[in-house]
C-alpha cells in the first residue's frame, strides 16, 4: 500500500503527464508556488467555475455576478485593514538563511505530537485485534497521555499567544519546544517578525512620481466597492448576492503542497447583504448550503468536515471552515464569513460616501450586514484531482490508474472510437461526433488497441467510452463503455445524447442541492 505522501506524489505527477496542471514557465525552471493548467485542466476548472457560478446565479434570483478589476484604488486595501493587517509572522534561520513562518513551525510541532499518539493507537491495534478498544486505550495508555498533556499545552500556549500577537512568544514557544531548522538542523532562529502578505506594483508616472498599487490579495473588496452601483443599478432588495470569479495574489512565504498555497490563484466568493441582527441565521443557511454543494459531486460524504474558528478575525463574528480530506490530511476549502457591517463602513469612512441600504419594509436606512463564502478555485481542483484519482488492480496483475471525476466536471465527456480505421467505421464515428459536439465536449481516437485508448480516457477521467463496430453499421448500436465499472452496453447511437446529458447534467445535482425548488433565498 503506497503512503499517503506516495499518493499525493503520484498525484502531482498524474496532473503532468495527462495535461491538467505544469509548473509556471517551466523551460527556465518554474517559478515558485505559480501553476499553469493545461488542456484537461483548464476544462476541468472551468467546469468547477460552471458548477458553482450557476448554483449561485442561476439558483437564485437574488444573486447577481460581476467581474471587478485586479487593480483598485490603494485606498481599498487601506480601508479594508489588509495594508496594516494582513501579515504572516516570520522567523530566519541565520545559519540556513531560510525563512519560516513561525505559525507554520509551531503548528508541524502539534501535528508531530499528534503523529505520536496515532502511532501508539496503531500499534496497539495491531496487537490486540479485533478487540481493540480504542476510546479506553486514548484515555489509559501512559504514552498517549503524556503526548496528549504536552500536545494541549503546545497548543493553547500557541492560541493565546496567536490572539494577543504576541511576536516575543511565538519565539519563545519556538526556542522551548526546542524546534530546528530543517535545512541547518539548527536553533540559530532571529526575532519574529510580521511580513505583509501584498505585492506591489506602480502605476502611471506623474511628476510627483507613479502611485503604489497592490495585486488584489482577495476579490471580497471588488464586490464591497460596488454595492451601491449594483444594489441600484439592478433595483436588489436585501437579502441579496452579488458573485465574483477572479485571480487573487498573495507573497506566500510558505509555498507548498501544489496548487493548495500559490502566490497566483484563483477565487469564487460571494457577498450575501442582510438586515442587521439577521446575520447568524444567514450564515447558518450558506453554512449548509455550501456544504451540500460539495457533497452532491459525489466524492463521498466523509471527506468534509466544518471547522469552527476559534479566533475570529476583529470583523468577524462566526467564521468556519469547510476542510476535505486531502492526502496530507483535512484542510481549508472554503471559508464561509459572518464579516458583520465592517467593510461597507470602512468604505464608507474612508471615501466619504454614504453607504446604506433603504429597506422600504422597515422604512429605515443601514449597513447592511454580510456574510461571505470564498472558496479557492485551485484548492477545490486539488480536492477534485484527490478525491478522484484511483489506482485498481485488475484480474491478471494490471494496474488501472483511473479518475473517478464527477461527470459534470469531466474534461472529456465521451470518447469515440472507431474499432478498426477502415470500412466505414471511422466515417460513422465522426458522424457521431457531430451529433454530440456542440452540447458535449467529446473526443475522437483511433490509436492503438481498443484497451489501450480506454486506458487513456480513464487517465483523464472521461466517463463514457463510445466503441462503433462493424454491426454498428447494420444495427445502429455501438458499445457504450462506462468509466468506473467498466461495464459495456450496447445501446442505440440515437440514445447517446440522453444518456450523456443525463450522467453530466448540473440540474441533476443542483436537485441534490435544494431539490425542486432551485430557489432557496428569497424570503
Ligand atoms: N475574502 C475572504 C478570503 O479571502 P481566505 O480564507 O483568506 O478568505 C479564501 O481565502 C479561500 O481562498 C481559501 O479557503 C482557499 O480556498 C483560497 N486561498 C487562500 N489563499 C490561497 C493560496 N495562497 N493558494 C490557493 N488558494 C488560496
Amino acid at each position: 500500500m503506497a503512503t499517503q505522501e506516495e499518493t499525493f506524489k503520484k498525484i502531482v505527477a498524474h496532473c503532468k503527464e495527462y495535461g491538467f496542471v505544469f509548473p509556471s514557465s517551466e523551460i527556465y525552471d518554474g517559478l515558485g508556488a505559480v501553476y499553469d493548467y493545461g488542456q484537461n485542466g483548464v476544462e476541468l476548472k472551468n467546469n468547477i467555475k460552471r458548477y458553482w457560478w450557476d448554483s449561485m446565479t442561476l439558483l437564485h434570483q437574488n444573486i447577481v455576478g460581476i467581474d471587478a478589476a485586479i487593480f483598485m484604488h490603494p485606498t481599498t486595501w487601506k480601508a479594508s485593514g489588509h495594508v496594516d493587517a494582513f501579515n504572516d509572522p516570520l522567523i530566519d534561520n541565520r545559519d540556513s538563511k531560510k525563512r519560516y513562518r513561525a505559525d507554520v513551525l509551531i503548528e508541524e510541532q502539534i501535528a508531530k505530537y499528534e503523529e505520536k499518539i496515532q502511532k501508539e493507537v496503531d500499534k496497539a491495534r495491531k496487537r490486540f485485534g479485533d478487540s481493540f478498544d480504542e476510546a479506553m486505550f486514548r484515555q489509559t495508555n501512559a504514552r498517549v497521555i503524556e503526548h496528549q498533556q504536552k500536545r494541549d499545552a503546545l497548543h493553547e500556549r500557541y492560541s493565546a499567544a496567536m490572539n494577543a500577537n504576541d511576536l516575543d512568544e511565538l519565539k519563545q514557544i519556538i526556542l522551548d519546544e526546542e524546534i530546528v531548522c530543517p535545512i541547518s538542523g539548527t536553533r540559530n532562529w532571529t526575532d519574529v517578525r510580521q511580513f505583509n502578505l501584498m505585492f506591489q506594483t506602480e502605476m502611471g508616472s506623474t511628476a510627483d512620481g507613479a502611485m503604489k498599487i497592490y495585486l488584489r490579495p482577495e476579490t471580497a473588496q471588488g464586490i464591497f466597492v460596488n454595492f451601491l452601483n449594483v444594489q441600484k443599478t439592478g433595483r436588489m432588495k436585501i437579502p441579496f448576492g452579488i458573485a465574483q470569479i477572479g485571480k487573487a495574489f498573495r507573497n506566500e512565504i510558505v509555498a507548498r503542497q501544489f496548487v493548495f498555497r500559490m502566490r497566483e490563484f484563483e477565487q469564487m466568493e460571494m457577498q450575501f447583504f442582510v438586515r442587521p441582527g439577521e446575520e447568524l441565521k444567514w450564515f447558518e443557511h450558506w453554512k449548509a448550503f455550501r456544504l451540500k454543494w460539495h457533497k452532491a459531486l459525489g466524492l463521498g460524504d466523509q471527506k468534509y468536515r466544518y471547522h469552527d474558528h476559534e479566533k475570529l478575525a476583529h470583523y468577524a463574528n462566526a467564521a468556519t471552515d469547510i476542510e476535505f480530506q486531502m492526502p496530507f490530511g483535512f484542510k481549508e476549502v472554503e471559508g464561509i464569513h459572518s464579516r458583520t457591517n465592517f467593510d461597507l463602513s470602512q468604505h464608507a469612512k474612508y471615501s466619504g460616501k454614504k453607504i446604506e441600504y433603504f429597506d422600504p419594509e422597515l422604512n429605515q436606512s443601514y449597513t447592511p450586514y454580510v456574510i461571505e463564502t470564498s472558496i479557492g478555485v485551485d484548492r477545490m481542483f486539488l480536492s477534485v484531482m484527490c478525491g478522484s484519482y484511483k489506482e485498481e488492480q485488475l484480474e491478471g496483475g494490471d494496474v488501472r490508474v483511473v479518475l473517478s471525476l464527477p461527470p459534470v466536471l469531466a474534461p472529456v465527456k465521451a470518447c469515440i472510437m472507431p474499432l478498426v480505421k477502415k470500412d466505414g467505421l471511422p466515417e460513422l464515428a465522426h458522424k457521431i461526433m457531430d451529433e454530440l459536439k456542440f452540447d458535449f465536449r467529446v473526443q475522437y481516437d483511433e490509436k492503438d488497441s481498443i484497451g489501450k485508448r480506454y486506458r487513456r480516457q480513464d487517465a483523464i477521467g472521461t466517463p463514457f467510452c463510445i466503441t462503433v463496430d462493424h454491426d454498428s453499421l447494420n444495427d445502429g448500436c455501438v458499445t457504450l463503455r462506462y468509466r468506473d465499472t467498466m461495464e459495456q452496453d450496447r445501446v442505440k447511437i440515437e440514445d447517446l445524447h440522453e444518456i450523456i446529458r443525463r450522467a453530466t447534467d448540473a440540474k441533476e445535482l443542483y436537485r441534490k442541492i435544494v431539490g425542486d425548488k432551485l430557489e432557496d433565498t428569497e424570503e
